[in-house]
């Protein structure tokens, strides 16, 4: 008997029916939110603080990789406060203008939630600087030597920015935000918690030892584990009684390529070019980057962190350096100098 195999390959319209669903999954109160203890106690202590104060929260930063949790933080500091929060971008908002018309039409309190704030203009940036030390705006009116600036009063706001890549944003963009929060990785036994409340809402019938080993794969993070859960949900849906069975479990990681750490293609090309171009490292980020086609940005604030959490890759001054764990985990040979490091 030849079993079909379902296409699992994401076409976009998929993706934005997709990015609907987690947001209906989305952690609507601080305990559905699982883990990140410190950043959740410190935001509510900000919280709760300036609602004594009758004032504006301060202005925060949340950074990290992709999918964990920086969107769904700010609405959560937005609920907790009481207060608007209206969403934008770094890339949306594309003239000084734009960013004004924003900030004049904000109630005091309000939250300007600004995603991939690393993409926004020099122009914008500056616009913004103001805005958040003063709650002012500095109009320039008119042109030429006649030209002069005018301040417009605004409201008192709160500007959450959130970001990926940490390392684009500009000093004097950072030093006005009053909290900085970096997001970590996530356990499997917290993603474990995250997939069982989604399945439960998604009504799908998963024993926790299928949990345990999806948390496993999800590289750390809960976005991809509520893909994989959804993508198992596909395939028991097609090939299935209703349950989640081990086997179909199984049938669906193989069939996305998830490997038993959840490593995806960006980790295992970046490990891979390492070893077979450059016997293992060190090599420097910037001929890694040119060799991989991807920026040194990227490499280092997207794909790194998870591989030297997992102990596959190591930084060190010479270079990139791939571990002896990590040859093992690719099924790739020891090269002999390697065998003495750990
Ligand atoms: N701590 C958590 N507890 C429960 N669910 C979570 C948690 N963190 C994230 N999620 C879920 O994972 C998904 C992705 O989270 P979110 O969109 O907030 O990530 P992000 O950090 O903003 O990602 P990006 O950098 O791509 O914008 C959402 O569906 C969210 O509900
Ligand atoms: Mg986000």
């Amino acid at each position: 008997m030849t079993k079909t195999k379902p296409d699992l390959k994401i076409p976009e319209v998929l993706e934005v029916e997709e990015e609907k669903l987690f947001n209906s999954l989305r952690a609507s109160d601080w305990e559905e939110f699982v883990g990140q203890e410190k950043i959740k106690q410190s935001l509510n202590i900000a919280i709760t603080a300036s609602r004594k104060r009758a004032e504006a929260m301060e202005h925060t930063l949340l950074y990290g990789p992709p999918g964990l949790g920086k969107t769904t933080l700010t609405h959560l500091i937005a609920k907790g406060m009481g207060n608007n929060i209206r969403v934008t971008s770094g890339p949306a908002i594309e003239r000084a203008g734009d960013l004004a018309a924003i900030l004049t039409s904000l109630e005091p309190h309000d939250i300007l939630f600004i995603d991939e704030i690393h993409r926004l203009s020099k122009v914008v940036e500056e616009t913004l600087y103001p805005a958040m030390e003063d709650f002012a705006l500095d109009m320039v009116i008119g042109k030429g030597p006649s030209a002069r600036t005018l301040r417009l009063e605004l409201p008192q706001i709160t500007i959450i920015g959130a970001t990926t890549r940490i390392g684009m944003i500009s000093s004097p963009l950072r030093d006005r935000f009053g909290v900085i929060h970096r997001l970590s990785f996530y356990v499997p036994g917290e993603l474990a918690k995250i997939i069982k409340r989604a399945a439960q809402k998604l009504k799908i019938s998963i024993d926790q030892e299928e949990i345990s080993e999806l948390a496993k794969r999800a590289r750390g993070t809960p976005r991809i584990a509520l893909k994989l859960l959804k993508r198992v949900r596909d395939v028991t849906e097609v090939h299935g009684q209703g349950r989640v069975t081990k086997e179909l479990l199984a049938q669906t990681l193989d069939l996305l390529e998830v490997d038993p750490l959840g490593l995806d293609d960006s980790d295992r090309r970046l490990l891979l070019t390492i070893i077979d171009k450059f016997n293992g490292g060190p090599v420097g980020i910037e001929t890694l980057a040119a060799t991989i086609s991807e920026d040194i940005g990227t490499i280092e604030e997207v794909i790194e962190p998870y591989l030297m959490q997992v102990g596959f890759l190591k930084r060190t001054p010479r270079g990139r350096v791939v571990t002896r764990s990590a040859y093992i985990h690719l099924g790739k040979p020891i090269p002999a100098e390697r065998e003495e490091d750990q």
